[in-house]
């Protein structure tokens, strides 16, 4: 007979809690059940971490000011500090690394979001639909007469990183590489990434901010109705954003929004495929997709988890956290947590206050969510629309990528029709 101690003797930890663990990357939640079951604040031993699993620990702590983002209050022991030595010290020219607002605490982070959300208005956003509409249409164009395709390189991929693009007025640079740079930098996050990754990570940070720095630089000649010209313009009081804070912001914004939205696209239409009967009621109903990609972000959120350091001891629902230990909260584990969402395992696109978390809470909550959820949408209305048959490759597996805090795939095979 086991008792509850040799369960929690039991519990993976470290790496085995990373999808560098197949066991966990093909399913993480029958893991993150026991632990919310048995140790919902987890000391994992191994990261230097207390992994937070249940909605009523992750969501307060995401939102609770005693919480740092700056890896500088983190003891060098803790996870965050494994995350943070990304080898972006970067130092070269007139490119240099600026901390993006996702690692920024008030009052730096005030100033900075609120700069950055004039530019995000949800007006603008509506104003991107037909251009997301269009880059859609002429993906799908190219699929057409094919009877296998890899969804993440031929469709899901280049969406999100155009629309970006063109957003803010580089509609003609090479989606390519700002897509595979992207996929490079988020190489940072895995606190167990080797020697050789910390050299691509920089390559690719130092190249993509030259292709930005050299945007900015237009911009200040002559200023268009983009993005980048918008910060460029941006002054609140005495602000106004510096060459480098604006490049940083475009590296961030390209980071943070194609890779995520590229996973919620193909996320959901994983899940879709699993599960025929919902993109057959689709199309029956199509205003129905906006529940449906709410479900998709808390069924199988892009972004898995995030970190924060306490800045003084405190107590988390009595677990006692010291100054400068990290706590990971994981969004996957919340948004299936029985005690908010009935039957949290079942895929349902009707499913009523789906409060999720896949867009975090508090603060730090995306920028970008509105742009997200817009692509999301289009996208898979029209691929639906167009393949109604759509279905796994019977040959090629379906690939997730090994990396801790994005949860996605690196190739999707699927036959059209
Ligand atoms: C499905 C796609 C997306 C998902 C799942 C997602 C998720 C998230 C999450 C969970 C956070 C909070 C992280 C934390 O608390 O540590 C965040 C922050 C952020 N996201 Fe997104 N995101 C998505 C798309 C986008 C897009 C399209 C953009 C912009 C183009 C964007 C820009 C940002 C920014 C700037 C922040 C930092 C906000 C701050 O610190 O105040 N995201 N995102």
């Amino acid at each position: 007979m086991t008792d509850s101690s040799d369960k929690l003797k039991d519990l993976p930890r470290g790496i085995a809690l990373t999808p560098h663990n197949e066991e966990f990357r093909d399913d993480p939640q029958s893991i993150y059940d026991v632990l919310r079951l048995h140790a919902p604040r987890y000391r994992d031993v191994d990261y230097g971490r207390t992994l937070l699993t249940s909605y009523d620990d992750v969501r307060p702590a995401l939102r609770d000011k005693r919480f740092s983002v700056n890896a500088k209050f983190s003891r060098e022991d803790s996870y965050m500090r494994r995350i943070a030595a990304t080898g972006l010290d970067v130092r070269e020219g007139e490119t240099a690394y600026e901390p993006p607002l996702v690692l920024l605490d008030d009052p730096d982070h005030r100033r900075v979001r609120s700069l950055m959300s004039k530019m995000f208005t949800t007006r603008a956003i509506e104003q991107m639909r037909g251009r997301v509409t269009e880059v859609t249409s002429t993906l799908l164009d190219a699929l057409d007469g094919k009877k296998e395709a890899d969804l993440i390189s031929e469709f899901a991929g280049p969406i999100p990183t155009q629309a970006i693009l063109d957003m803010m007025g580089m509609a003609n640079a090479d989606v390519g590489n700002f897509k595979r740079w992207s996929e490079d930098i988020l190489m940072g996050y895995d606190p167990d990434r080797g020697p050789a990754v910390k050299d691509r990570l920089r390559n690719a940070y130092v190249s993509m901010s030259r292709e930005f720095k050299v945007t900015v630089e237009a911009r200040r000649q002559t200023l268009g109705d983009d993005l980048i010209s918008a910060m460029v313009r941006a002054q609140e009081d005495d602000d106004r954003l510096s060459d480098l804070e604006i490049i940083s912001l475009c590296t961030q914004l390209m980071v943070a929004g194609n890779v995520t939205t590229s996973d919620l696209i193909s996320n959901g239409l994983f899940l879709l495929m699993k599960h025929p009967e919902a993109i057959e009621q689709l199309r029956r109903e199509p205003s129905l997709i906006d529940s449906a990609v709410e479900e998709m972000l808390r069924y199988d959120c892009p972004i898995a988890e995030t970190a924060r350091i306490a800045k003084e001891d405190l107590s988390l629902n009595g677990c006692p956290i010291t100054a400068g230990e990290t706590i990971t909260a994981s969004m996957t584990a919340a948004n299936h947590d029985p005690s908010k969402f009935s039957n949290p395992h079942k895929f349902d696109i009707e499913r009523e206050a789906n409060d999720h978390l896949g867009f975090g809470s508090g603060i730090h909550v995306c920028l970008g969510a509105p742009l997200a959820r817009l692509e999301a949408q289009v996208a898979i209305s029209a691929l639906i629309e167009r393949y109604p048959t759509l279905t796994l490759h019977p040959k090629h597996k379906p690939i997730r990528r090994e990396l801790p805090f994005f949860r996605g795939f690196t190739s999707l095979w699927v036959v059209l029709a």
